[in-house]
This record gives structure tokens, sequence and C-alpha cells, in this order.
């Protein structure tokens, strides 16, 4: 994160004023103004988002074999449930795109609008087509999943990877316009 962060905003690595809080996004106390962070791990890789708006991410490394029309009911709303039990040869994919996409809006709105916030209550269709309000973008390779939801629409999405040896695992994010299943 500090290696991100000095990417960006040019302060040494060393500077940078880390708080540790449980059950927030990474906290920086010497950020630039309107600076929003979100930070993802899952199966040994590291995502880390700096914004200038509100902005969440979830990564997730896919595991093909589970049981997916048990766990939806507990967080998909009956829309989505229809999406994942619709088309079988897609449920892995389409329950990582769901899951993650609502993780990723989770983590980017407000600790007060959290509270009164449940994965279930969340419908990833509605926040796709209703393009005012949050922008969805989605990447995946061949293990995982990433998804980021950001309040304003980035004129430009720049990615780093470190270590840079490591390209296979780069991520191309895409725009989701329609959940397309
Ligand atoms: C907090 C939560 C979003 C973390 O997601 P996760 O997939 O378990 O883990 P990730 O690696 O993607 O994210 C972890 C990072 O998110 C950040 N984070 C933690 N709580 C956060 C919050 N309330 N808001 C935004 N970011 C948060 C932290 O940077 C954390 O990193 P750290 O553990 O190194 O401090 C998730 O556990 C959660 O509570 N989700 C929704 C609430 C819910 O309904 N939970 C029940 C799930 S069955």
């Amino acid at each position: 994160m500090r290696h991100a962060l000095t990417r960006q905003f040019g302060t040494p690595e060393d500077e940078w004023e880390f708080i540790d809080k449980p059950n927030c996004p990474p906290m920086v106390n010497n950020l630039p103004k309107d600076t929003y962070l979100s930070l993802s791990h899952s199966n040994g890789l590291i995502c880390f988002a700096i914004s200038s708006s509100s902005i969440g991410l979830d990564l997730e490394y896919v595991l093909a074999n589970r049981n997916y029309e048990a766990l939806s009911p507990l967080v998909m709303d009956d829309e989505e449930l229809r999406i994942i039990t619709r088309n079988k040869n897609e449920q892995a994919n389409n329950f990582y795109r769901l899951w993650c996409a609502k993780e990723a809006y989770y983590k980017a709105i407000s600790r007060k609008k959290q509270l009164e916030t449940s994965l279930k209550n969340i419908s990833i269709p509605t926040l796709i087509s209703d393009r005012k309000q949050w922008f969805l973008y989605e990447g995946k390779n061949q293990q995982f999943q990433l998804s980021l939801v950001v309040k304003n629409k980035p004129e430009i999405i720049k990615c780093y990877h470190y270590p840079t040896s490591s390209n296979e695992q780069m991520f191309t994010l895409t725009l989701s316009e329609e959940f397309i299943v």
C-alpha cells in the first residue's frame, strides 16, 4: 500500500501514517484531500485501490465446486437467485460476480449505510442499470474474480502490478453495463 501510494502521490513510502482500525477500509492519516482507499486479499493476492471518489473492491479466489444453490438464498435476492439457477454451466461464475460486486458495493458505502445494509438487499442488476449512482467494473483471470464499485465514473483506471514479474495475474477491468448470463 505504501508503494502504491508513493507511486500515485510522491510522498516517501515511510511517511504514510497508517491507522489500524478493525472493520474499516485502510486508514491513512496524511492522505491528500478527497482520496478514498479500498483493499481486498484472497489466496495470496492483494488488490488495493486509490480513488478520488468512494470506492470498494473485492477479490475472490474462485472455487468451482461449491453448492451455489444452497449458499445463494442467504445472500442473493430473488432476481439474482433466478440468474444463479437459470444457467447451471455458469453457476460458479455468476455466483462470484454477484458476490464480489455486493462486497465491493458494501465496502464503498459509508459506515452508517453499511450498518443498515445486508448483502441480500444489495441488488447488483439494479446497481448496474442505475448508471447515475455507482459504477461497477469487473475483471477475471483464470482463478480470481475482481469487482470494483466506484461513485464517480473514472476518466482513467491505471493498473499496476507488484512484483512486476508476475504479470499473468493482471486483470483487465471493464465497466458492467448489463448483467449478461
Ligand atoms: C468487511 C468485509 C467487507 C471484508 O471482506 P472480505 O471479503 O472478508 O475480505 P477482503 O480481503 O475482501 O477485505 C478485507 C479488507 O477490507 C477492509 N475492510 C474491513 N472492513 C471494512 C468495512 N466495513 N468497509 C470497507 N472496508 C472494510 C479492510 O481493509 C480489510 O483488510 P484488513 O483485514 O487487512 O484490514 C466482509 O467481511 C463483510 O463484512 N461483508 C459484508 C457484511 C456482511 O453481510 N457480512 C456477512 C457475510 S456472510
